[in-house]
Protein backbone atom coordinates (compact mmCIF):
# COMPACT_ATOMS: atom_id res chain seq x y z
CA UNK A 1 0.00 0.00 0.00
CA UNK A 2 2.54 2.73 0.79
CA UNK A 3 4.82 1.50 -2.53
CA UNK A 4 1.66 2.28 -4.29
CA UNK A 5 0.86 5.65 -2.35
CA UNK A 6 4.88 6.73 -3.40
CA UNK A 7 4.53 5.68 -7.02
CA UNK A 8 1.17 7.67 -7.10
CA UNK A 9 3.27 10.73 -6.02
CA UNK A 10 6.33 9.76 -8.29
CA UNK A 11 4.28 9.67 -11.61
CA UNK A 12 1.86 12.63 -10.46
CA UNK A 13 4.79 14.37 -9.88
CA UNK A 14 6.13 13.59 -13.50
CA UNK A 15 3.08 14.62 -15.16
CA UNK A 16 2.40 17.96 -13.57
CA UNK A 17 6.13 19.32 -14.60
CA UNK A 18 4.62 18.27 -18.11
CA UNK A 19 1.42 20.01 -17.98
CA UNK A 20 0.34 22.96 -20.08
CA UNK A 21 -2.70 25.43 -19.53
CA UNK A 22 -5.11 22.68 -21.47
CA UNK A 23 -4.08 19.33 -19.17
CA UNK A 24 -3.15 20.78 -16.18
CA UNK A 25 -7.12 20.59 -15.12
CA UNK A 26 -7.54 16.95 -16.40
CA UNK A 27 -4.66 15.54 -14.66
CA UNK A 28 -5.80 16.86 -11.11
CA UNK A 29 -8.70 15.36 -12.11
CA UNK A 30 -6.93 12.30 -12.27
CA UNK A 31 -4.82 12.66 -9.41
CA UNK A 32 -7.08 14.04 -7.10
CA UNK A 33 -11.20 13.66 -8.80
CA UNK A 34 -13.00 11.40 -6.51
CA UNK A 35 -12.73 8.57 -8.85
CA UNK A 36 -8.82 8.74 -8.38
CA UNK A 37 -6.51 6.07 -7.11
CA UNK A 38 -5.60 8.07 -3.95
CA UNK A 39 -8.96 8.95 -2.82
CA UNK A 40 -9.92 5.00 -3.37
CA UNK A 41 -7.27 4.73 -1.21
CA UNK A 42 -8.37 7.16 1.40
CA UNK A 43 -11.66 5.42 1.37
CA UNK A 44 -10.54 1.88 2.20
CA UNK A 45 -8.50 2.67 5.21
CA UNK A 46 -11.52 2.23 7.22
CA UNK A 47 -11.20 -1.43 7.21
CA UNK A 48 -7.47 -1.61 8.15
CA UNK A 49 -6.39 -2.49 11.31
CA UNK A 50 -5.35 0.62 13.69
CA UNK A 51 -1.95 0.70 13.39
CA UNK A 52 -2.25 0.29 9.76
CA UNK A 53 -4.88 2.80 9.63
CA UNK A 54 -2.65 5.48 11.36
CA UNK A 55 0.42 4.90 9.20
CA UNK A 56 -1.15 4.67 5.49
CA UNK A 57 -3.81 7.33 6.73
CA UNK A 58 -1.47 9.87 7.11
CA UNK A 59 0.71 9.24 4.53
CA UNK A 60 -2.23 9.64 2.22
CA UNK A 61 -3.36 12.36 3.61
CA UNK A 62 0.48 13.68 3.24
CA UNK A 63 0.52 12.97 -0.52
CA UNK A 64 -2.80 14.30 -0.66
CA UNK A 65 -1.97 17.95 0.45
CA UNK A 66 1.65 17.79 -1.35
CA UNK A 67 -0.21 16.83 -4.41
CA UNK A 68 -3.05 19.82 -4.02
CA UNK A 69 -0.06 22.18 -3.45
CA UNK A 70 1.83 21.03 -6.21
CA UNK A 71 -1.32 21.49 -8.58
CA UNK A 72 -2.00 25.27 -7.44
CA UNK A 73 1.73 25.95 -8.04
CA UNK A 74 2.13 25.18 -11.78
CA UNK A 75 -1.23 26.53 -12.29
CA UNK A 76 0.56 29.50 -11.25
CA UNK A 77 3.40 29.14 -13.43
CA UNK A 78 1.54 28.15 -16.15
CA UNK A 79 -0.66 31.51 -16.30
CA UNK A 80 2.72 33.59 -15.78
CA UNK A 81 4.53 32.26 -18.77
CA UNK A 82 1.25 32.58 -21.10
CA UNK A 83 1.03 36.45 -19.85
CA UNK A 84 4.55 36.47 -20.97
CA UNK A 85 3.72 35.20 -24.27
CA UNK A 86 1.22 37.97 -24.87
CA UNK A 87 4.14 40.28 -24.79
CA UNK A 88 6.82 38.94 -26.64
CA UNK A 89 8.99 41.41 -28.40
CA UNK A 90 10.49 38.87 -30.38
CA UNK A 91 7.12 37.67 -31.94
CA UNK A 92 6.85 38.63 -35.45
CA UNK A 93 5.36 41.60 -36.26
CA UNK A 94 1.40 40.81 -37.98
CA UNK A 95 0.95 43.49 -41.20
CA UNK A 96 -2.29 45.39 -41.20
CA UNK A 97 -3.54 45.93 -44.43
CA UNK A 98 -4.07 49.72 -45.28
CA UNK A 99 -6.42 51.24 -47.48
CA UNK A 100 -5.79 52.98 -50.75
CA UNK A 101 -6.88 55.67 -53.16
CA UNK A 102 -9.94 54.03 -55.34
CA UNK A 103 -8.21 54.10 -59.12
CA UNK A 104 -11.77 56.75 -60.65
CA UNK A 105 -10.37 59.00 -57.76
CA UNK A 106 -6.89 58.31 -58.44
CA UNK A 107 -7.58 58.95 -62.09
CA UNK A 108 -10.06 61.91 -61.33
CA UNK A 109 -7.21 63.67 -58.87
CA UNK A 110 -4.63 63.13 -62.02
CA UNK A 111 -7.75 64.63 -64.04
CA UNK A 112 -8.15 67.96 -61.84
CA UNK A 113 -4.21 67.88 -61.98
CA UNK A 114 -3.97 68.68 -65.74
CA UNK A 115 -6.44 71.12 -65.40
CA UNK A 116 -4.90 73.21 -62.24
CA UNK A 117 -2.02 73.24 -64.13
CA UNK A 118 -3.51 75.15 -67.11
CA UNK A 119 -5.06 77.57 -64.61
CA UNK A 120 -8.22 76.40 -64.31
CA UNK A 121 -10.41 76.69 -60.76
CA UNK A 122 -12.49 73.93 -59.38
CA UNK A 123 -15.82 74.60 -58.64
CA UNK A 124 -18.40 71.78 -57.56
CA UNK A 125 -22.08 72.15 -57.41
CA UNK A 126 -25.17 69.57 -55.79
CA UNK A 127 -26.17 66.18 -57.13
CA UNK A 128 -29.86 67.22 -56.85
CA UNK A 129 -30.50 69.71 -59.41
CA UNK A 130 -33.69 71.27 -60.65
CA UNK A 131 -34.87 71.52 -64.32
CA UNK A 132 -34.10 74.45 -65.29
CA UNK A 133 -30.21 73.80 -64.37
CA UNK A 134 -29.86 70.18 -65.45
CA UNK A 135 -31.95 70.80 -69.08
CA UNK A 136 -33.60 74.01 -69.82
CA UNK A 137 -31.07 76.77 -68.91
CA UNK A 138 -28.49 74.08 -71.05
CA UNK A 139 -31.00 74.24 -74.23
CA UNK A 140 -32.53 70.86 -73.62
CA UNK A 141 -36.33 71.31 -74.61
CA UNK A 142 -39.37 69.35 -72.68
CA UNK A 143 -39.65 66.66 -75.71
CA UNK A 144 -35.74 66.24 -75.91
CA UNK A 145 -35.17 62.62 -75.54
CA UNK A 146 -32.69 63.39 -72.59
CA UNK A 147 -35.50 63.79 -70.46
CA UNK A 148 -36.85 60.55 -71.06
CA UNK A 149 -37.89 59.25 -67.92
CA UNK A 150 -36.01 56.47 -68.62
CA UNK A 151 -32.61 58.19 -68.55
CA UNK A 152 -33.38 60.43 -65.59
CA UNK A 153 -34.07 59.70 -61.40
CA UNK A 154 -36.99 61.97 -60.97
CA UNK A 155 -37.59 63.06 -57.12
CA UNK A 156 -40.98 63.61 -55.90
CA UNK A 157 -40.82 67.16 -55.76
CA UNK A 158 -39.68 67.82 -59.36
CA UNK A 159 -36.20 67.60 -58.74
CA UNK A 160 -34.05 65.12 -60.76
CA UNK A 161 -30.56 63.98 -59.73
CA UNK A 162 -28.10 65.55 -62.10
CA UNK A 163 -27.58 63.39 -64.88
CA UNK A 164 -24.10 65.54 -66.16
CA UNK A 165 -22.39 67.84 -64.48
CA UNK A 166 -23.40 70.68 -67.50
CA UNK A 167 -25.48 71.90 -64.96
CA UNK A 168 -22.69 73.78 -63.13
CA UNK A 169 -22.00 75.82 -66.15
CA UNK A 170 -25.23 77.89 -65.34
CA UNK A 171 -24.47 77.41 -61.66
CA UNK A 172 -21.20 79.34 -62.09
CA UNK A 173 -22.03 81.73 -64.45
CA UNK A 174 -24.78 82.65 -62.15
CA UNK A 175 -22.47 84.18 -59.61
CA UNK A 176 -19.15 84.83 -61.86
CA UNK A 177 -18.58 87.06 -64.89
CA UNK A 178 -16.17 85.89 -67.78
CA UNK A 179 -13.15 85.49 -68.25
CA UNK A 180 -13.96 82.19 -66.86
CA UNK A 181 -12.22 79.07 -66.90
CA UNK A 182 -13.62 76.24 -64.56
CA UNK A 183 -13.58 72.20 -64.20
CA UNK A 184 -16.01 70.79 -61.99
CA UNK A 185 -15.80 67.48 -61.05
CA UNK A 186 -18.71 65.47 -59.52
CA UNK A 187 -21.27 62.33 -59.27
CA UNK A 188 -24.19 61.77 -61.64
CA UNK A 189 -27.24 59.56 -62.13
CA UNK A 190 -28.78 58.00 -64.76
CA UNK A 191 -31.97 55.58 -64.78
CA UNK A 192 -30.20 53.07 -66.45
CA UNK A 193 -29.62 49.04 -66.83
CA UNK A 194 -26.02 48.40 -65.78
CA UNK A 195 -23.70 46.72 -68.08
CA UNK A 196 -20.70 46.30 -68.77
CA UNK A 197 -20.16 50.00 -70.18
CA UNK A 198 -23.02 51.47 -68.32
CA UNK A 199 -23.50 52.34 -65.55
CA UNK A 200 -26.24 53.97 -63.14
CA UNK A 201 -23.89 56.57 -61.08
CA UNK A 202 -20.25 57.68 -62.59
CA UNK A 203 -18.16 60.52 -62.28
CA UNK A 204 -17.99 63.35 -65.01
CA UNK A 205 -15.33 66.03 -65.00
CA UNK A 206 -17.43 69.42 -66.91
CA UNK A 207 -15.11 72.19 -68.01
CA UNK A 208 -15.70 75.68 -69.39
CA UNK A 209 -14.23 78.56 -70.73
CA UNK A 210 -15.37 81.71 -71.41
CA UNK A 211 -13.14 84.79 -72.45
CA UNK A 212 -13.09 86.74 -75.61
CA UNK A 213 -11.89 85.61 -79.07
CA UNK A 214 -12.16 81.46 -77.27
CA UNK A 215 -11.93 79.31 -80.66
CA UNK A 216 -12.21 76.16 -81.74
CA UNK A 217 -8.56 75.84 -81.94
CA UNK A 218 -8.20 76.87 -78.24
CA UNK A 219 -10.41 73.71 -77.43
CA UNK A 220 -8.95 71.12 -79.56
CA UNK A 221 -5.39 72.40 -78.51
CA UNK A 222 -6.43 72.33 -74.55
CA UNK A 223 -7.99 68.56 -75.48
CA UNK A 224 -5.00 67.53 -77.03
CA UNK A 225 -2.53 68.61 -73.99
CA UNK A 226 -5.38 67.04 -71.47
CA UNK A 227 -4.80 63.57 -73.78
CA UNK A 228 -0.97 63.37 -73.83
CA UNK A 229 -0.84 64.70 -69.87
CA UNK A 230 -3.28 61.32 -69.10
CA UNK A 231 -2.18 58.92 -71.95
CA UNK A 232 1.22 60.14 -72.75
CA UNK A 233 2.94 62.04 -75.75
CA UNK A 234 2.74 59.78 -78.04
CA UNK A 235 -1.11 59.55 -78.68
CA UNK A 236 -2.76 61.97 -81.47
CA UNK A 237 -6.06 63.84 -80.99
CA UNK A 238 -9.03 63.79 -83.76
CA UNK A 239 -12.70 65.56 -83.55
CA UNK A 240 -15.71 63.75 -84.64
CA UNK A 241 -18.34 66.03 -85.83
CA UNK A 242 -21.44 65.53 -82.49
CA UNK A 243 -24.39 67.38 -81.34
CA UNK A 244 -25.16 68.39 -77.94
CA UNK A 245 -28.00 70.70 -77.23
CA UNK A 246 -25.52 73.52 -75.09
CA UNK A 247 -23.05 73.82 -77.55
CA UNK A 248 -22.71 74.36 -81.22
CA UNK A 249 -20.68 73.44 -83.26
CA UNK A 250 -20.27 69.98 -81.24
CA UNK A 251 -17.27 67.85 -81.31
CA UNK A 252 -16.25 64.39 -79.25
CA UNK A 253 -12.75 63.73 -79.02
CA UNK A 254 -10.97 60.48 -79.50
CA UNK A 255 -7.65 59.82 -78.91
CA UNK A 256 -5.57 57.51 -80.77
CA UNK A 257 -5.33 54.21 -78.35
CA UNK A 258 -2.77 54.47 -75.62
CA UNK A 259 -1.75 50.90 -76.05
CA UNK A 260 -1.65 49.84 -79.63
CA UNK A 261 -0.54 53.43 -80.27
CA UNK A 262 -3.32 53.42 -83.27
CA UNK A 263 -2.09 50.11 -84.97
CA UNK A 264 -5.50 48.02 -83.08
CA UNK A 265 -5.71 45.98 -80.52
CA UNK A 266 -8.09 44.31 -78.50
CA UNK A 267 -8.25 47.24 -76.01
CA UNK A 268 -9.90 49.76 -78.89
CA UNK A 269 -11.57 46.72 -80.75
CA UNK A 270 -8.84 46.94 -83.59
CA UNK A 271 -10.17 50.20 -84.80
CA UNK A 272 -6.90 52.53 -83.25
CA UNK A 273 -9.46 54.68 -81.56
CA UNK A 274 -10.82 55.44 -78.58
CA UNK A 275 -13.72 57.82 -77.46
CA UNK A 276 -12.50 60.11 -74.94
CA UNK A 277 -15.18 62.84 -74.39
CA UNK A 278 -17.68 65.73 -75.64
CA UNK A 279 -17.32 69.48 -76.31
CA UNK A 280 -17.62 72.20 -78.18
CA UNK A 281 -18.26 75.56 -78.46
CA UNK A 282 -20.88 77.00 -75.91
CA UNK A 283 -23.82 77.65 -77.86
CA UNK A 284 -25.23 81.74 -78.01
CA UNK A 285 -28.93 80.87 -76.60
CA UNK A 286 -26.82 79.15 -73.57
CA UNK A 287 -24.70 82.15 -73.22
CA UNK A 288 -27.07 84.65 -73.12
CA UNK A 289 -29.27 82.49 -70.59
CA UNK A 290 -25.82 82.74 -68.90
CA UNK A 291 -26.17 86.64 -68.77
CA UNK A 292 -22.87 86.69 -71.56
CA UNK A 293 -23.26 88.27 -74.62
CA UNK A 294 -21.98 86.45 -77.33
CA UNK A 295 -21.11 89.36 -79.82
CA UNK A 296 -18.45 90.29 -77.30
CA UNK A 297 -17.90 86.52 -75.77
CA UNK A 298 -17.32 83.17 -76.77
CA UNK A 299 -16.47 79.91 -74.81
CA UNK A 300 -16.07 76.28 -75.58
CA UNK A 301 -17.17 73.63 -73.26
CA UNK A 302 -16.73 69.96 -72.27
CA UNK A 303 -17.47 66.68 -70.03
CA UNK A 304 -15.56 64.00 -69.60
CA UNK A 305 -15.85 60.19 -67.76
CA UNK A 306 -13.26 59.59 -64.89
CA UNK A 307 -14.54 55.58 -65.10
CA UNK A 308 -13.70 55.88 -68.87
CA UNK A 309 -10.39 57.43 -68.84
CA UNK A 310 -9.56 54.65 -66.28
CA UNK A 311 -11.08 52.39 -68.17
CA UNK A 312 -9.29 53.12 -71.19
CA UNK A 313 -5.78 53.32 -69.28
CA UNK A 314 -5.39 50.41 -67.54
CA UNK A 315 -7.61 48.37 -70.55
CA UNK A 316 -10.28 47.65 -67.85
CA UNK A 317 -12.91 45.61 -69.31
CA UNK A 318 -15.79 46.20 -67.33
CA UNK A 319 -16.92 49.54 -65.30
CA UNK A 320 -18.86 46.88 -62.75
CA UNK A 321 -15.71 46.70 -61.07
CA UNK A 322 -15.35 49.67 -60.07
CA UNK A 323 -18.41 49.74 -58.25
CA UNK A 324 -19.10 45.59 -57.35
CA UNK A 325 -15.41 45.78 -55.80
CA UNK A 326 -13.43 42.85 -55.29
CA UNK A 327 -10.15 43.67 -53.31
CA UNK A 328 -8.26 41.13 -56.18
CA UNK A 329 -9.30 43.96 -58.09
CA UNK A 330 -8.58 47.62 -56.45
CA UNK A 331 -5.16 45.38 -54.78
CA UNK A 332 -3.94 46.53 -58.49
CA UNK A 333 -3.99 49.99 -58.02
N1 LIG B 1 -23.05 66.50 -70.80
C1 LIG B 1 -22.52 65.56 -71.76
C2 LIG B 1 -22.82 64.15 -71.31
O1 LIG B 1 -23.22 63.96 -70.20
C3 LIG B 1 -21.06 65.76 -71.94
C4 LIG B 1 -20.73 67.06 -72.58
C5 LIG B 1 -20.75 67.18 -73.95
C6 LIG B 1 -20.42 68.15 -71.81
C7 LIG B 1 -20.42 68.38 -74.56
C8 LIG B 1 -20.11 69.37 -72.40
C9 LIG B 1 -20.11 69.45 -73.81
O2 LIG B 1 -19.81 70.46 -71.71
O3 LIG B 1 -19.79 70.64 -74.38
O4 LIG B 1 -22.62 63.25 -72.06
Amino acid sequence: MIEKINKILATAKKEISGATEKTISELQHKYLGRKSELNSILHSIGGLDVKERKKIGSLANKVKKELENLFEEEKKELKKSAKTEVIDITAPGRLYEVGHIHPVNQVLQEILEVFKSLGYEIAEGPEVEDDWHNFEALNIPKDHPARDMQDTFYLKDGHVLRTHTSPMQIRYMERHKPPVKIVSPGKVYRNEDEDASHSWSFHQVEGLVIDKNITLADLKGTLEVFAKSIFGPRVKTRFRPSFFPYTEPSAELDASCPHCVGKGCRSCGYSGWVELLGSGMVHPKVLKTMGVDPNEYSGFAFGLGPERIAMIKYEIPDIRYFWHPDERFLEQF
